[in-house]
């Protein structure tokens, strides 16, 4: 094989010979080296010519890699979490527009279903423009922190955000609760999932408009309600964000030629067996997995490519009108939440918490972090970064390909200096790419 690989490089090497290498090759060469010299150019270039197949650390990093290791979901404060009737009814819920002020916004006006619950815009926009761009919704229920700062800890907690945001569905408790009281078939499907509703409908309170996270006016209506009534109206509130989160439960990630990838990797195959990727996304596979050459996997790993933490990779904006300081106020806001899996309206008991027991609370560390967010489906759910900035999987790898200088040391997480080849920046980008959805969604 080595004197084989002697005769590639010099072929490659030159220029006579680098318009069409294959017609140039000496007979006496085997089929072995022909593919060799195929592939040639993917190995050189991914630091690994001379070998066909896998090293056992590639293929062992792949099979991590597998949507077969992903496991249950976790749903220890939402015990509808699995509940079919639940996630039957929050379905309806995620396409109800009377729970925004309104009246024309749902759930699914920013996360479409057909585009992978994303909405193809870089910042989302309902009642009000928002500063973020719209997650993918796709295996969200097997991350443990929600947003890209994760200021929620749950998915029904988080739910019940962008129902009262302003930017958002601008509506509000009371006038969910109304709703809801109101409207005989979801007043009925309520009742059967979750008991009797407190409230007949009738009620004057129920005509008000009244929430702690509102505007002057509702919060002070909202303070002076008697705490029996405000818990009330908290149970129903939270139980709407239950049936939402349980149907988040089913948005499963959609299967992507990589998982038929990892798959070839199982089955034993070597580069030139493999089908599911061309050799420029097979090459692009290799540096993904190469720490020497790229970082990647350092924080985009596990089934769903995602550590479920907050990381800093210069993106946080820390001046003017829009600024962003990602984590460092999430992790404030998730403690603070009534919602949070400690608190009232819980179902888990506070010692099974353990991700807020455990959570990062160096704050200052984690200015500028945002969620790594999975690469699953990625090629469908953009724009890119938590404020859409970009528009294409190439220009993010680029970006990646050259972070931002340090001012001072460590300021960011990027390792300076991985040299990728132009090439291997197109490589990579293609590699991205098998992260599409073979199947639409929904
Ligand atoms: C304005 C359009 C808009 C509407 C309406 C909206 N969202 Fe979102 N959604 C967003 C944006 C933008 C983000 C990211 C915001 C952030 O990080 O601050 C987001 C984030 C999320 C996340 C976090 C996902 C993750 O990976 O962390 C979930 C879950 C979610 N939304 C579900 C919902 C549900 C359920 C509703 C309806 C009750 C809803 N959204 C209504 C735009 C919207
Ligand atoms: C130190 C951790 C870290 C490393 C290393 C890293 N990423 Fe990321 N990645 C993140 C975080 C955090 C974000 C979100 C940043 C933001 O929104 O501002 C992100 C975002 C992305 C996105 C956009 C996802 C989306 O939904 O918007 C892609 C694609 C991506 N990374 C691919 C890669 C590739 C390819 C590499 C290796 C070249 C890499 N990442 C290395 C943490 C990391």
């Amino acid at each position: 094989m080595r004197k084989h690989i002697l005769h590639i490089i010099i072929i490659i090497n030159d220029p006579q010979h680098s318009l069409n290498p294959l017609a140039q090759l000496p007979l006496v060469l085997r089929p072995a080296a022909i593919r060799c010299v195929l592939i040639g150019c993917l190995v050189l270039l991914a630091g690994s010519c001379g070998r066909s197949e896998f090293t056992e650390r590639e293929q062992t990093i792949l099979q991590s890699l597998s949507l077969e290791n992903l496991g249950p979901p976790s749903s220890e404060s939402n015990k509808y979490a699995f509940n079919k009737q639940a996630q039957q009814f929050g379905e309806q819920l995620f396409h109800e527009k009377n729970l925004s002020s309104s009246q024309k916004f749902s759930c699914a006006s920013c996360h479409l279903p057909g585009k992978f619950f994303t909405d193809g815009l870089p910042t989302g926009v309902a009642a009000g423009s928002t500063n973020r761009n719209t997650q993918a919704l796709h295996g969200a229920a097997w991350q443990s922190w929600f947003y890209w700062d994760g200021r929620r800890d749950s998915l029904w907690s988080q739910a019940l955000t962008p129902i009262e945001a302003p930017q958002e569905m601008d509506g509000n408790r009371v006038a969910v609760t109304h709703f809801i009281a109101n409207t005989p078939d979801y007043r009925q499907q309520y009742e059967s999932i979750f008991g009797p509703l407190p409230f007949s409908g009738n009620e004057s309170v129920l005509l008000t408009s009244a929430t702690p996270m509102g505007d002057q006016e509702q919060k002070r209506t909202w303070i002076e309600l008697p705490a029996e009534t405000q818990d009330k109206i908290n149970t129903v509130f939270a139980n709407i964000g239950k049936s939402l989160g349980a149907y988040q439960h089913t948005l499963e990630p959609v299967t992507t030629r990589f998982d038929q990838f990892i798959d070839e990797i199982k089955a034993g195959k070597k580069f030139r067996q493999i089908k599911s990727l061309n050799k420029t996304e097979l090459q692009g596979a290799l540096l993904f997995l190469n720490d020497k050459k790229t970082q990647c996997l350092e924080c985009h790993n596990g089934p769903l490519l995602s550590n479920d933490a907050f990381q800093n990779i210069a993106t946080g904006n820390f001046t003017g009108p829009i600024f962003d300081f990602g984590r460092e106020f999430g992790s404030q806001a998730a403690m603070l939440n009534e919602f949070n899996c400690q608190g009232r309206y819980s179902d888990a008991a506070p010692d099974e918490c353990l991700h807020l027991i455990y959570m990062n609370r160096d704050t200052v560390h984690m200015r500028g972090a945002f969620k790594t967010p999975t690469l699953r489906n990625i090629p469908n759910t953009g724009p890119y970064f938590h404020d859409g900035r970009f528009t294409t999987l190439e220009q993010v790898v680029r970006y990646y390909a050259n972070p931002p200088a340090w001012t001072r040391p460590d300021e960011h997480e990027l390792r300076p200096g991985f040299e990728l080849e132009e090439q291997e920046i197109i490589a990579l980008s293609r590699f991205l790419e098998s992260f599409a959805a073979i199947e639409q969604s929904e």
